[in-house]
């Protein structure tokens, strides 16, 4: 709900209240976001008692103009910031005019409050199929410049999501250089808070990192050309004392996948200023008269039910308004993926190979991943050259694909159309699609360059191509990859002197193609990827319905990835892989009932060679499908929640919830064990109340090896440790793991826990002591009686 009354402003959601006013001089000033606060009745709109008071300007301050003396711009909470006027932090837009000043005076000229929510014309955003005056457009116009701007605020009440974007457009004759447009603007007097950021590294992404705020700037942005897994463009603010269930959280974030910037200042009056939007670093737009620039989405939450609940609000709004299509409500495909079972060593034969495996355990998508096109054997070429090695596919990809669908699974292929291999046709016949400074040497990333998306023609180019392999290969889903990051960022298509709009004319350029792609094969799965996490973002998931979450499959350093996704982002949208051990990236071991437990909480898929596996570890593969499929809409699309982390991380806990309250999955994950640590006490949240609920984990089997030489204590003769006999033994003689049941209430559930078995700890084992060494996990699950 939206209310203006002259130069008051009030946006409701269902808990949360925004409000700004019009100032005396004409700016914008921001006067409360946070929980749902009384503003207005029938009678009028008060917020006065919020209005700063001021009477005397700060010493050695600015003051805005003569008339003016009682303040100065730079002690004000403002909606909008420029440069010039007195405002000494960070503005949200600065640009050269055409007589060389970068001084800019927008003033409030008008607002309308409109049914529908804007689209943006070069950019993604989100939308809203209710038609109920949501949208606010807010303009400002330079005092003395033909430039205005329009601030634009959409309210989706039901997930507590307020958006914000911005429109500059040039009506003067000359052309203006924006130097920087950001996409919203938070103005408090509150500081007092701490900044929580997600950052990390390749195979390492989504590390939570949070710091008091305090005099200073902090920025959290992302140079590479996308949004990157060293800066996720999703922030948060919050009191010290706020948990996962209770306390204040803002969430923010953008509907942009290039370089963006969050920064937050905080000034010498102690107010903190909050802007996030395109990088400004590297970035120069020449705006023409008559021109319009939008600044991508912003995407603002509040809850005061702590981190958990702010996720809530975020995982609604991206279930809702931002994901789209076909795949948006349908439930995913559990997957073999063919990269850690071969890398680029495969062909049709080896492919059919462990696509039967795939079927004989559940699967229901095999995936080729890279190698299968050009001359493509390694790393170093082809990109760009998407038709199949005939040596490899001798019957294309249409014959591969007719045959995994005779086997009865659905068919999917990698690909990496923004990037071109400099050994590959594509360059040979376009040396200039690719993104170098002509003549000047190209720093190399992964032996690959990026395609010049700043050109309209490579960008046609590259629907037509795959328009053709999705059409003629009978695909199913599409791993869509970028394995490197920008450097000597030059488009050789635009003119030298703008240079600066490289970056982002490659986002919409990308943008464009994905819209037509999408658009044109609405049953195609699309999967994104960027070397894992390198590109999580809002902006790739309106195209994407699900993102390969990281290069790392390892289950112990997936559990903190996907704690840092889930955040901001619902499981639905991550991919997870079960692979083989000792594990790829990291050479670790952990339980195969690990890997699948971890993986569980996303899109399920599986990442190793199955052909080389035994009986009886496809059995388990294979329960471990069935179990996934029956829980499929929960795991994808319940309530997730994130556990307190106990001692430092070394024990997380999750639980999905139905949405209906009736159902919920969990999942205790210890990864190093503690001696003389026995008790274990799982929460589930989000449960009814009142309502009674069987608590129970599935009965297993244990393997006896795992207790290594003990097994003399009973064993009547010597057993060596590791032996053929060992083995023997391990066949036949299998150990019954613990097993919960018990009947609780929901609230009990959500704040006493069930007291689990007790871990192993040394002192005796029986049939109810939970064995659980390093890296091991139990899934838990309840059912409302
Ligand atoms: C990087 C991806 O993240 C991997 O999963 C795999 O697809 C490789 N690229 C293939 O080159």
């Amino acid at each position: 709900m939206i209310r203006q009354t002259d130069d008051k402003f009030v946006l409701d959601t269902k808990s949360t209240t925004y409000a700004f006013r019009v100032l005396p001089t004409g700016q914008l000033e921001h006067l409360y976001y946070g929980k749902k606060i009384r503003l207005d009745d029938e009678s009028g709109i008060y917020t006065d008692a919020l209005c700063e008071k001021h009477e005397f300007a700060p010493g050695n301050n600015i003051v805005y103009d003569d008339k003016t003396q009682n303040y100065s711009l730079n002690d004000m909470r403002l909606e909008f910031s420029a440069n010039g006027k007195g405002d000494n932090r960070e503005p949200f837009i600065e640009v050269v005019h055409e007589d060389g000043s970068r001084t800019s005076d927008f003033v409030y000229t008008g607002a309308v409050i409109g049914k529908d929510k804007r689209v943006l014309i070069n950019m993604p955003s989100s939308y809203d199929a209710q038609r109920d005056a949501s949208t606010l457009t807010v303009t400002l116009s330079d005092k003395n410049y033909d430039l205005s701007v329009e601030l634009i605020y959409h309210v989706f009440e039901d997930c507590d999501v307020i958006t914000r974007s911005a429109a500059l457009i040039n009506n003067s004759k000359s052309n203006v250089k924006i130097l920087r447009f950001m996409s919203v603007q938070i103005d408090t007097n509150d500081s007092n808070r701490v900044l929580s950021t997600f950052n990390g590294a390749w195979i390492r992404e989504m590390k939570r990192v949070d710091r008091k705020l305090s005099r200073g700037r902090f920025v959290n942005d992302s140079c590479v050309g996308a949004s990157s897994s060293t800066a996720n463009p999703f922030v948060m603010f919050s009191k010290k004392c706020t948990c996962e269930n209770l306390g204040p959280v803002y969430g923010f974030n953008l509907v942009y996948s290039g370089n963006h910037t969050e920064i937050a200042e905080v000034s010498e009056f102690g107010k903190l200023r909050f802007l996030s939007g395109i990088n400004p670093k590297g970035f120069e737009y020449d705006l023409a008269s008559g021109e319009t620039f939008e600044s991508p989405e912003a995407v603002m939450t509040f809850s005061d039910e702590g981190f958990n609940g702010m996720s809530h609000n975020m995982h609604r709004f991206v279930r809702e308004h931002i994901l789209r299509g076909r795949w948006a409500k349908e439930e995913r495909p559990v997957l073999l993926n063919s990269w850690e079972a071969a890398y680029f060593d495969i062909s049709e034969s080896k492919l059919l190979k462990m696509a039967k495996a795939a079927k004989s355990v559940g699967i229901e998508l095999f995936v080729m991943d890279d190698g299968w096109f050009g001359r493509r054997d390694d790393d170093k070429s082809s990109l760009g050259d998407w038709y199949p090695n005939t040596k490899k596919l001798p019957h294309g990809v249409n014959g591969l694909s007719e045959k995994i669908h005779d086997i009865g699974l659905k068919f999917g292929i990698w690909v990496e159309p923004e990037m071109i291999s400099e050994d590959s046709d594509l360059y040979r016949a376009h040396p200039d699609w690719a993104m170098r400074i002509p003549g000047k040497p190209h720093s190399p990333g992964r032996n690959q360059m990026i395609l010049d998306l700043a050109n309209p023609e490579v960008c046609d180019h590259i629907i037509t191509v795959l328009s053709d392999l999705f059409e003629t290969g009978g695909i199913d889903y599409v791993k869509w990859d970028m394995n490197r990051n920008e450097s000597d960022v030059y488009s050789p298509y635009l003119p030298p002197l703008r240079q600066g709009e490289t970056s982002y004319r490659y986002m919409t350029g990308l943008y464009r193609i994905l819209s037509a792609l999408t658009e044109k094969f609405p049953d195609i799965l699309f999967e994104g990827c960027a070397s894992g996490g390198n590109r999580f973002d809002l902006g790739m998931l309106c195209y994407f319905s699900q993102i390969w979450g990281s290069d790392d499959t390892d289950a112990s350093e997936r559990v903190d990835i996907q704690t840092g996704y889930s955040y901001a982002y619902p499981p639905v949208t991550v991919s997870s892989h079960v692979s083989s051990v000792p594990n790829h990236q990291t050479l670790r071991v952990t339980p195969l009932e690990t890997r699948f437990n971890v993986a569980a909480f996303a899109n399920l898929g599986y990442e190793c060679n199955l052909c080389d596996m035994d009986q009886a570890t496809l059995d388990e593969v294979k329960k471990q499908v069935l179990l996934y499929k029956e829980w499929r809409s929960i795991f994808q699309n319940g309530r997730f929640y994130r556990g307190e982390t106990v001692d430092n991380g070394n024990v997380v806990t999750w639980n999905v919830v139905s949405a209906d309250g009736s159902a919920s999955a969990g999942m205790m994950f210890r990864r190093l064990v503690v001696a003389n640590d026995q008790r274990g006490v799982l929460k589930m949240h989000g449960l009814e109340g009142d309502k009674k609920y069987r608590f129970y984990s599935l009965p297993f089997k244990m393997d006896v090896r795992l207790f290594g030489d003990l097994i003399n204590m009973i064993s009547p003769v010597h057993v060596k440790n590791g032996s053929m006999i060992h083995d023997i033994i391990s066949r036949f003689v299998k150990l019954d793991g613990e097993h919960e049941d018990t009947v609780t209430f929901g609230d009990a559930l959500d704040l006493a826990g069930v007291e689990l078995s007790p871990a192993y700890s040394s002192t005796g084992f029986n049939e109810r002591t939970r064995v659980f060494p390093d890296f091991a996990s139990r899934l838990y699950f309840a059912q409302k009686l």
